[in-house]
């Protein structure tokens, strides 16, 4: 059956996956000359129903790396609300220039057993969420044409037809968490860390409390955070006065770790 539509999933923090899935959304659906629409992921309120992909449509479902594999709970609730009906889907992950490691495998995985059937994944190297320096400056236009021209080829390739199509990717779904590492090479841990905010330059605008996908930041006051944090740094980036950071001194000893090993440009990897 020939592809009436191009629908775009992505979960996006800071925002590099999104720049990679929508361009390759919208790529696959000038291939196929079929509209597109897009789910945004990242928003509690969306992932709080159930998102079913029919199978005439094409899906692009884009996820960034956290600790070598895909953020938790977010995880969770793709394994249990995002489902398709023999779908085809061209998987897109995105890391911050240190390794995707296991993250494509689990979303593979996870994409087959609800139903879908990735036909291209590919890993592109962004910047890093903690740091500026760290996959500087990407996805950068040349990542972008790349996910144009990625996402085209799958479409050739759904074209032509799927029917026992098994995609091969590296990576194991269920290996364990990577634990990060500080300045010293040593393990560190900083889960209980939490965002803080510089009252002085807090203007109490909610934006953070709008941009946490963990729904986690009291909108009334923005120090106060509930439940859990990812350390995913949308409240920080996100701040239009910039009034929130990390200083715990784990965490600033991981970031600084990232930066003195993790600068080289790495190439994009796709599989097909
Ligand atoms: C909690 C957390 C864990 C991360 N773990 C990794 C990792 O294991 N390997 C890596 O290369 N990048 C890692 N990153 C970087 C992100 O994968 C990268 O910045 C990604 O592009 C963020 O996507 P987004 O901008 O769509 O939110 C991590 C980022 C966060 C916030």
């Amino acid at each position: 059956m020939a592809p009436t539509a191009v629908r775009a999933l992505y979960y996006s923090a800071t925002g590099n996956t999104r720049k990679l899935t929508v361009a390759a959304a919208e790529s696959a659906s000038a291939s196929l000359g079929v509209p597109m629409s897009v789910v945004d992921f990242t928003s509690p309120s969306i992932r709080e129903g159930i998102v079913a992909f029919s199978s005439d449509e094409v899906a692009v479902i884009g996820f960034p790396t956290y600790r070598s594999k895909l953020p938790l709970h977010i995880c969770d609730d793709l394994a249990s609300k995002v489902r398709g009906d023999s779908t085809p889907a061209i998987v897109i992950v995105s890391y911050g220039n240190r390794s995707y490691a296991d993250s494509v495998a689990q979303l593979v995985s996870v994409l087959k057993r609800n139903g879908f059937v990735p036909v291209a994944a590919a890993a592109y190297p962004s910047r890093h969420a903690y740091s500026d320096l760290v996959g500087a400056g990407r996805p950068d236009a040349d990542d972008l044409r790349d996910a144009e021209g990625f996402a085209g080829e799958a479409c050739r390739i759904i074209t032509a037809g799927i029917s026992g199509r098994t995609l091969e990717v590296p990576g194991d779904p269920d290996a364990p968490l990577y634990v990060p590492l500080g300045e010293d090479g040593k393990p560190v841990s900083f889960l209980h860390a939490r965002p803080k905010v510089d009252t002085e330059l807090c203007n109490r605008c909610g934006r953070c409390a709008d941009l946490c996908p963990l729904g986690s930041i009291d909108r009334k006051d923005p120090e106060v955070t509930h439940g859990d944090c990812f350390k995913c740094q949308a409240c920080i980036r996100g701040c239009p006065s910039g009034a929130r950071f990390f200083d715990d001194p784990q965490f600033v000893s991981h970031v600084r770790q990232l930066e003195s090993l993790y600068t080289e440009r790495k190439e994009i990897e796709h599989f097909l």
